[in-house]
């Protein structure tokens, strides 16, 4: 897609990935970038247009954001579904799948289900438009795993079927979809989460995974991989999954105390 002249909005974007996406999005052209959160910066970021308060995880909150946007600055072209979290992470390794419900719940409604609200609002819009883009901020954890925090790989497995089924669905509307999924990335997020296997290839500044996610934009790639040796382990993966697996085992067996 032509970035020139379009309307963005991105969701996480007071901070991180988020905001340096809304940025670069700025830079490559676009006419207007909104971003939403939970809280805003106490200032409009440089090359943010417009700030609005909303918890992607809430349905009636998103339709109420993209209403919003709609109405004020024009018909929404590339939807950045970026918020996230990362709970859930064991550092024991004695129960992978310990964590309470509620926190499954809360990651499941952010990391997946917030995905699924906009698409609901925006692909009738879209489709009437004659297409428009979505871009999905996942993680590498999708497509491989995070070793220590079941409630993240598996959310973020969703959210790689959701954005397949949302790239297959609607190819013949003119609808674009794609996703990025990286490794580690320098936001206050990985600061808060135990050292672990994302680091193992380098840990990217934000705006060089945000520069990565507007090329993938441009050249309407579906999977965005700014760490390339992800498309390595992907490929790993398919050839022997047992192996795969004795190997990711390894990398946990090394992260336990003791
Ligand atoms: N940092 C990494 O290493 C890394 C790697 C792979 C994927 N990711 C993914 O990239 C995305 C952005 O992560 P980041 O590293 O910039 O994280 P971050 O925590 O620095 O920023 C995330 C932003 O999302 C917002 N947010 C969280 N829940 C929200 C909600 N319910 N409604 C609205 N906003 C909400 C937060 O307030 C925050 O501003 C996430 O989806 C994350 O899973 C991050």
């Amino acid at each position: 897609m032509d970035i020139n002249g379009k309307i963005a909005l991105v969701t996480g974007g007071a901070q991180g990935i988020g905001l340096a996406l809304a940025q670069a999005l700025k830079t490559a052209g676009a006419a207007c970038v909104v971003i939403a959160d939970l809280r805003l910066p106490d200032l409009m970021p440089f090359g943010v247009d417009d700030a609005r308060v909303c918890d992607v995880s809430d349905a009636a909150q998103i339709a109420a954001l993209i209403d919003q946007v709609e109405a004020i600055h024009g018909p929404i072209d590339i939807m950045c579904s970026n918020a996230g979290i990362a709970t859930g992470m064991d550092t024991t390794f004695e129960n992978i799948a310990f964590a309470d419900p509620a926190v499954w719940d809360r990651a499941w409604a952010v990391n997946v289900m917030a995905h699924v609200h906009a698409a609901r609002v925006l692909i009738p819009r879209m489709k009437a438009r004659g297409g428009g883009y979505f871009l999905h901020t996942i993680s590498a954890a999708g497509l491989l795993s995070q070793v220590g925090s079941a409630v993240y790989s598996t959310t973020k497995h969703a959210a790689v079927g959701f954005a397949e089924s949302l790239a297959i669905g609607h190819r013949d509307d003119g609808i674009r979809v794609s996703m990025l999924c990286p490794q580690g990335v320098a936001t206050p997020m990985l600061e808060g989460i135990p050292d672990g296997p994302q680091l193992g290839d380098g840990v990217l500044s934000a705006e060089a995974v945000a520069d990565a996610a507007v090329e993938g934009i441009r050249t309407e790639r579906f999977v965005i991989l700014p760490h390339p040796a992800v498309a390595e382990y992907m490929r790993a993966k398919v050839d022997n999954y047992d192996r795969w697996i004795g190997g990711m085992a390894k990398l946990q067996r090394a992260m336990k105390p003791g």
